[in-house]
């Protein structure tokens, strides 16, 4: 039984070592318990998807809410699924900053990343958009 979770969180310590540290982390423990998806990085904010067994979605999810490293953890989406959508990432990287704001502008108000202000969908698309645009490093 697979599923999808979607969360938006603000960073604690936003310099580049800390979000570096966050994905090392992520993958060498996403590698083993069967885990894929996307951080998305960007004003000081993460928009993350994760995709794996329930149990093992669960219990990340109840981890990632209890890490210090970030706040204001907002559960976005959440559902049951047939097939991953980021099956290729162990846990893929977008830096928005190095982007053309345009991909984030056709999905908000503004150019920024702000999953806060919009549907838990509407950050699904922009993250597919994303991913469809080859904007994501990390491939394993
Ligand atoms: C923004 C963010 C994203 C994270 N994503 C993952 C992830 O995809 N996989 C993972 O194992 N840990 C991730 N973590 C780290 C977990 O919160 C937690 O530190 C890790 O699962 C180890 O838990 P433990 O130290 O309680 O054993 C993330 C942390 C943050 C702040």
């Amino acid at each position: 039984m697979l599923v999808r979770l979607l969360y938006a969180s603000r960073a604690v310590d936003t310099s580049p070592a800390a979000i570096e540290a966050i994905l090392q982390q992520s993958r060498s423990h996403n590698t083993t318990s069967g885990i894929t998806g996307i951080l998305c990085y960007g004003g000081g904010v993460f928009l993350q998807a994760i995709e794996g067994g329930r149990n093992a979605i669960s219990e990340l999810y109840g981890h990632i809410q209890r890490d210090a490293r970030h706040k204001d953890v907002v559960l976005l989406h959440y559902e049951e699924i047939a097939e991953r959508r980021f099956g290729g990432w162990t846990m893929g990287q977008v830096n928005l900053s190095r982007l053309n704001a345009s991909t984030v502008l056709k999905y908000s108000e503004k150019p920024e990343l702000d999953p806060y202000a919009v549907s838990g969908k509407v950050s699904l698309a922009l993250l597919e958009e994303l991913m469809a645009t080859a904007a994501i490093v990390g491939r394993p």
